[in-house]
C-alpha cells in the first residue's frame, strides 16, 4: 500500500502530493478504496478529508479516531503521514476481521493538509474534525493566487458543510496516530517504536520584503534597494537566532523565497520568503519570533526596503494525554519492547485534535533519521510492530469504554 500511494505523485521520479491536487484526489481515491475492502464506511468531507468508519456494535456516536496525512512535502518520503494512514486501516481491517465487539465506532481520517506546503496554512483538515478551523483560512491563497475555498470546490468538497466535519467532544474517546520518527533517537537505542509525551509547537510566517525594481547596468551599487540582499541577510540572521537557542532544540529555517521579478538582469524589486520557527517548548519559540523582528527592521532600515513579518500559523506545544501515553506504552510494552518516551520535534495533525480529545501516538523507528526526504524508510517488520501495538492500544481503550459505562 506504502509503495502504491508512492506512486500517486505530481512529479515522475518523485513524490510530490499537495493538498486539493489531483495527485491528492487519486491518493484520496486509493485511500477510500482500502478503507472499503476492509469493511469501513467511506465518506469525504469538506475539507477532503477521507473518512471510513467502523460502527460499535451497539450503535454509539462514541468515536475512537485513528489516522495521519495524505499530502506530501516537495520530493518526499513514502512514510511521512502515508504510514499512519495505511497503518490504521489495517489495523482496523485486523479488528474487525477478530470479530470484537467494539464499544465505540472507530473512524480512520486520512487528512490532506498536514504539511501545510500549497497554502499559508496547515492542518485544516484535522481542524475542521477538531471543530477549530479558522474560516479564515479557507480565504488564503496558493502562489497561483487560489483559495482554499476555491480550491476545495474545484476538488469537489461543499465547502458550506464544514461544520458537519466536525466530532461533537462528547462522542470523542481519543485520537491515536501511527508515524514515522523523522529523527535519530529510536535507531541510536536499537528500537523499534516509542510513544511520544508531546509535539513541538510551531510558528510559520510570510515575510515580504518590498525593495525597487531597477537595471541591473545602470542602477549604481550604492544607490540600489535590493530586495534579495537585504532578504539575504535576514535569513542569516535568522539562522544566528537559530544557533542561539540550540539548547531549547530551537529551529529556525527559511525553506522558500520567491524572488520578483526574478530575472537577471533586474535588481530585485521584491522578495517572498518562508518562515518556520520550532522549539521544544514554547518560550524559546516565541522568543525568537521576538528577536527576529528588531532583526528584520535593523536590516530594513540600513537597506531602504520594507519587511513585513505575517504570521501564518502559530499552534503551542502538545502535551500528548498521560493517560493515552500509559495505554501506549502498556501496548509496546506487551511485545516484551520498553516503552521508550520521547518528544515530537515534528508537527502532526495530534495538535488540532488535542483541541478536541485525547491524544497519543506511536513512533516507528527512521533509518538514519532521515525525513522529508526521499531517503526516508522504516522496516516492514517496524511497521508490524506498530499496526500490532496499534491495535493493542485500540482494545487498551476499548476496556476503558467499557469500565467508563
Ligand atoms: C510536518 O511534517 C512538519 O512538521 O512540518
Ligand atoms: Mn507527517
Ligand atoms: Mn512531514
Amino acid at each position: 500500500m506504502l509503495t502504491e500511494l508512492a506512486t500517486i505523485t505530481a512529479e515522475p521520479e518523485k513524490l510530490t502530493r499537495l493538498y486539493l491536487t489531483s495527485e491528492h484526489r487519486r491518493a484520496a481515491d486509493r485511500v477510500a478504496g482500502w478503507m472499503r475492502d476492509a469493511g469501513l464506511m467511506v465518506r469525504e468531507d469538506a475539507l477532503a478529508t477521507v473518512r471510513g468508519r467502523l460502527e460499535a456494535a451497539g450503535g454509539t456516536r462514541r468515536t475512537l479516531i485513528l489516522g495521519s496525512h495524505i499530502d506530501t512535502v516537495i520530493d518526499a518520503g513514502r512514510f511521512d503521514g502515508a504510514l499512519g494512514v495505511v497503518a490504521a486501516i489495517v489495523a482496523v481491517d485486523a479488528l474487525r476481521r477478530s470479530g470484537v465487539a467494539l464499544p465505540f465506532a472507530v473512524e480512520v481520517c486520512a487528512f490532506g493538509d498536514e504539511e501545510g506546503v500549497r497554502f499559508p496554512t496547515t492542518l485544516l483538515g484535522s481542524s475542521a474534525v477538531a471543530g477549530i478551523l479558522d474560516p479564515a483560512d479557507l480565504d488564503r491563497t496558493d502562489v497561483d493566487g487560489i483559495s482554499v475555498r476555491a480550491a476545495l470546490a474545484a476538488y469537489g468538497c461543499d465547502v458550506g458543510a464544514v461544520a458537519e466535519a466536525r466530532i461533537a467532544e462528547e462522542d470523542a474517546v481519543g485520537y491515536l496516530e501511527v508515524h514515522i520518527e523523522q529523527g535519530p533517537v529510536l535507531e541510536r537505542e536499537g528500537l523499534p517504536l516509542g510513544i511520544v509525551t508531546a509535539i513541538a509547537g510551531a510558528t510559520r510566517a510570510v515575510v515580504t520584503v518590498t525593495g525597487e525594481a531597477g537595471h541591473a547596468g545602470t542602477v549604481p551599487m550604492g544607490l540600489r534597494r535590493d530586495a534579495l540582499a537585504a532578504a539575504s541577510e535576514l535569513v542569516i540572521a535568522v539562522e544566528r537566532i537559530g544557533r542561539a537557542g540550540a539548547g531549547d532544540e530551537l529551529v529556525a529555517t527559511v525553506g522558500r523565497m520567491t524572488v520578483r521579478p526574478g530575472a537577471v538582469n533586474v535588481v530585485p524589486g521584491a522578495v517572498e520568503l518562508s518562515l518556520d520557527v520550532r522549539a521544544s517548548s514554547d518560550e524559546p519559540r516565541r522568543a525568537a519570533m521576538v528577536a527576529i523582528s528588531p532583526a528584520a527592521a535593523e536590516i530594513a532600515g540600513r537597506r531602504g526596503v520594507g519587511i513585513e513579518i505575517a504570521v501564518t500559523h502559530d499552534r503551542d506545544t502538545a502535551a500528548c494525554t498521560p493517560a493515552v501515553v500509559d495505554v501506549l506504552s502498556d501496548a509496546v510494552a506487551s511485545f516484551g519492547l520498553p516503552p521508550r518516551r520521547l518528544m515530537s520535534g515534528a508537527g502532526h495533525d495530534g495538535q488540532a485534535m488535542a483541541m478536541l480529545t485525547d491524544i497519543g501516538m506511536i513512533f516507528v523507528r527512521c533509518r538514519g533519521g532521515v525525513s522529508h526526504n526521499p531517503a526516508e524508510y522504516a522496516s516492514p517488520g517496524d511497521i508490524g510492530l506498530a499496526v500490532a501495538a496499534l491495535v493493542r492500544a485500540v482494545e487498551g481503550f476499548a476496556e476503558k469504554e467499557r469500565e467508563r459505562r
